[in-house]
């Protein structure tokens, strides 16, 4: 049997389309290999976001090279956003890598490997650029991504994110529901619904199949079986009242949403071109606390983007503070080739400023998270346990609603809800022990 060794970087996203990949090569014959040495088919799927991400994976790629020099015989595929990038290059360049695919080819993967004669293929042909549409191979039994949408619409100036990704496409309700629904027959209980602006869902459907997000929410939510919605990413410009409102009314729905802010800094913003100010932005948080109170926001901000001052990065530490975010992710700005800041702003903001500035930042985020995380002290929350803590396999490692990881003392069986009561917390993480176990919901 042939075997496959996958190296996964980027999002969500990619560990979905991974997912897929997996799938797809299992329904090929292909099995696993526990390294690239040992691999028949050596598969990266990449990631292009910041040149970080490209060095990465040039590194791995070295190994690849070496091993294809060992072994000529070894197929070397490329996906993802990277390889999506590098199109025109990447044969010139990398004259070992056999194939390369990008995002919205993963369901060519069967075809491209037949033709590179590894493996007889039967009739492996897919329709469609969603991967949602092929097998998949979950990373864990009790929870999933679901594809709600490819592409993204939007010209957030520094993103190279559309020009790998295309124009956005919305994938038939109905389609993602069976998928929902044979996930929770398989014993899915939470679904993490995934797009890169998953709130403008919906708007470019017609006919029979017209929904807009909030209502996919409430559809997906009403699945019998499925105990936890999340979803990720939505763009703070497209949240509205109607997403809210099913936050407030829909038990299924989690209390925790992100909610990128990217700067703090108006002026900032609009270089960004997010669409939103501040006050905008603020507001937003305002009526989000409203409809509830208790929802815990997380964030990405970047730091040094083109012509960033002082001024406008103390916008952005005291967005932190104002907003009270669960957690954040923070990324040190990187010009990108094809966007508009990488190809037209200068990259003015001296590196040690940079670094300066990003430091100043994850204090001030873990500060902030700390204190918000310390209120779950004493309450009993519900765990979605997920199984042993990776820091100390003795103990039990799960997520709360707020999308908290809570390692406590067992017994609890992976899959299974929870009752933790928190004993102790951290700026990312809680700790607690098992105060009972809840009855799932609609149950007697
Ligand atoms: N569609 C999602 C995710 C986009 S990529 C969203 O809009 O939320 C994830 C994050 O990477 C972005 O939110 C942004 O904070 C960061 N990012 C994107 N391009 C970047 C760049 N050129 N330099 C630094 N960070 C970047
Ligand atoms: Fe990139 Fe902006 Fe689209 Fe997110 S919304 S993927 S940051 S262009
Ligand atoms: Fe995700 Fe990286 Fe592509 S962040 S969309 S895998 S460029």
């Amino acid at each position: 049997m042939p075997r496959y060794h996958l190296t996964t970087f980027g999002c969500q996203m990619n560990a979905h389309d991974s997912e897929r990949m997996r799938g797809l090569l299992g329904s090929l014959g292909y099995q696993e290999a526990p390294s690239r040495d040992d691999a028949d088919l050596i598969l990266f799927n990449t990631c292009t976001i910041r040149g970080s991400a490209d060095e990465r994976f040039m590194g791995n790629l070295g190994e690849a090279r070496r091993i294809k020099r060992e072994r000529p015989d070894v197929v070397v595929a490329v996906g993802g956003c990277w390889a999506q990038s590098q199109k025109e290059a990447v044969f010139t360049d990398f004259p070992f890598v056999d194939i390369a695919f990008g995002p919205g080819e993963v369901n060519r993967l069967g075809e491209l490997l037949a033709r590179e004669r590894i493996q007889a293929v039967g009739a492996f042909t897919f329709d469609g650029r969603f991967s949602g549409d092929l097998p998949s191979l979950r990373e864990r039994r009790h929870q999933a991504w679901v594809q709600i949408s490819v592409g993204c619409n939007c010209v957030c100036s520094y993103c190279i994110v559309p020009a790998v990704r295309g124009r956005e496409s919305s994938r038939p309700p109905q389609l993602i529901l069976d998928e929902v629904r044979r996930q929770a027959e398989d014993g899915v209980v939470e679904v993490t619904l995934l797009g890169q602006n998953v709130n403008s869902y919906g708007r470019d459907l017609r006919g029979d199949d017209r929904t807009g997000f909030a209502d996919l929410l409430s559809a997906v939510a009403s699945v019998p079986g499925i105990q936890r919605v999340r979803y990720t990413s939505p763009h703070p410009k497209d949240i509205r009242a109607d997403v809210i409102a099913v936050h407030r009314d829909v038990p299924e729905v989690c209390e925790h949403i992100h909610l990128p802010a990217q700067s703090g800094s108006t002026r900032v913003l609009k270089a960004m071109r997010r669409t939103y100010d501040r006050p905008r932005y603020l507001d937003l948080v305002a009526r989000i606390r409203d409809a509830v109170p208790d929802m815990a926001l997380t964030t990405d901000l970047i730091v040094g983007f083109p012509g960033e001052t002082d001024e406008d990065f103390q916008d952005t530490l005291s967005l932190v503070r104002e907003v009270g975010y669960d957690g954040a992710y923070t990324f040190v700005y990187s010009p990108r080739p094809g966007t508009e800041a990488g190809e037209r702003m200068g990259d003015d903001v001296p590196a040690e400023v940079k670094s300066q500035r990003i430091s100043a930042l994850i204090d001030e985020v873990q500060n902030t998270a700390r204190g918000r995380l310390a209120r779950h002290v004493g309450q009993v929350q519900g765990v979605l346990v997920e199984g042993p803590s990776r820091t100390d396999p003795s103990r039990m490692s799960g997520r709360t609603r707020h999308n908290v990881t809570v390692n406590f003392a067992g017994p609890a069986d992976e899959g299974a809800l929870v009752g933790v009561t928190i004993t102790g917390s951290t700026s990312t993480t809680l700790s607690g022990e098992v105060a009972r176990v809840a009855q799932p919901a609609g149950a007697a």
